[in-house]
């Protein structure tokens, strides 16, 4: 069968290809470290999953749901929003449960491109923002961050690019896959440029509480409503990956305007996860600490596995993995991922498969117990004496 033209260029995910890989080698009995996916291993605070059993042995909570989300969890947050990053939303108006943040990805891009419309795009950034503006009919137009300029937009060089065409701007900071922090300023500049030349810049925020003491939301620059969309999910904050919760976060007219996609994509989340996840959204500074303390002994561990590896990587990064620069000797980071799977059954993840600028890095997940962070050590050490 003939697939629609939609989905030329779009390849299988990367990582569900190397996944399969590492199952065959898993086949062969070679027990494969993985250290690449970033799907937080730990669970969610004992409160929410009791919410998640009570409110579903209840029998009236399996009906359809609304295509804005239940308003108590809409109500969560808003006031999460409130205590954490200073942001006032209206929870009436202002916010869409999704489920997840990525599916909020793709319903922007359906949203706002039509057949042309181009979307700028980090390199290196989260692959996602590729497909989904490929799949909506739109072109990418990359931008290059560079560790040079703190993994930051060069505005210099936006401004002398045309950008006639262009209508949303992805960006993403606590940055995946680089753990960069935005410098101050940075939000301003992003705002004031989506205003400039009539942008929707897109802040896809999922990882402002991992390793990271001032979460921050590009919503609370003066004005940003008019330019801003910001997605933000439970995934990685409340260690709730597989349970798909995220929001969308915005003015009232583009809620309007994405909604018109979404509830002709998708229904309200199944109520019991809704009221789980307002249960969660009202945890203390002590469970990001005890998540973060966590995330904390891994670094330590994860930084050891880079320097026995030779590579160079900054402190004091965010978010749920490492990235380093690999040494000179590798033609770049799928040499050295390839030559540390083959021979020490460890998986790191290349940089490049997150833009061309991401070639000569790796990417290390915090998403694995001390103890296989060691046994990796180990592995890697032993391969090297060879
Ligand atoms: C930068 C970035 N955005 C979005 C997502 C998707 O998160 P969610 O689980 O909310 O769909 C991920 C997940 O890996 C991510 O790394």
């Amino acid at each position: 069968m003939q697939v629609a033209k939609r989905l030329e260029g779009i390849g299988e995910y990367y990582f569900s290809q190397k996944l399969r890989e590492i199952d065959e080698l898993n086949k062969q009995g070679k027990n494969i470290l993985n250290l690449g996916i970033g799907s937080p291993d730990l669970p969610p605070q004992p409160e929410v999953i009791k919410v998640l059993q009570e409110e579903s042995a209840k029998p009236n909570v399996h009906a359809y749901q609304g295509y804005k989300g239940s308003p108590i969890l809409r109500g969560a947050i808003s006031q999460w929003y409130n205590k954490w990053y200073g942001v006032d939303l209206n929870p009436d108006t202002e916010i869409l449960p999704l489920i997840g943040s990525k599916e909020g990805i793709m319903h922007i891009c359906m949203t706002y491109l039509n057949d042309g419309d181009e979307a700028l795009i980090p390199n290196p950034g989260y692959p996602t923002y590729t497909s989904a503006v490929k799949l909506a009919g739109g072109k990418t137009v990359p931008y290059t961050l560079t560790e040079a300029n703190n993994w930051e937009p060069d505005f210099d060089a936006l401004e002398r690019a045309d950008l006639s065409r262009v209508k949303l701007m992805w960006v993403n900071y606590p940055q995946m896959p680089t753990g960069q922090l935005p410098s101050a300023g940075l939000f301003e500049k992003l705002v004031a440029f989506g205003k400039k030349h009539s942008i929707l810049i897109c802040h896809d925020n999922p990882y402002s509480f991992i390793l990271n003491e001032s979460p921050a939301s590009l919503l609370k620059v003066s004005g940003a409503k008019d330019t801003v969309i910001e997605l933000n999910s439970l995934s990685k904050s409340h260690n709730m990956a597989g349970w798909r919760v995220g929001t969308l976060c915005a003015a009232k007219e583009r809620i309007e305007e994405i909604l018109r996609f979404k509830s002709n994509m998708d229904s309200g989340m199944f109520l019991p996860v809704q009221l789980a996840a307002a249960k969660a959204l009202g945890a203390g500074k002590d469970w990001y600490d005890s998540v973060n303390a966590v995330y904390r002994r891994r670094r330590n561990k994860v930084e050891e596995l880079l320097t026995l590896l030779g590579c160079e990587f900054s402190a004091g990064q965010a978010g749920m993995f490492m990235w380093a620069r690999i040494p000179g000797t590798y033609k770049n980071g799928y040499a050295l991922s390839d030559e540390i799977l083959y021979n020490a059954s460890v998986f790191i993840t290349p940089g490049g498969i997150f833009g061309s600028a991401g070639d000569g890095y790796i990417r290390v997940s915090l998403c694995s117990t001390e103890e296989k962070l060691t046994e990796s050590i180990d592995r890697v050490k032993t391969f090297l004496k060879k």
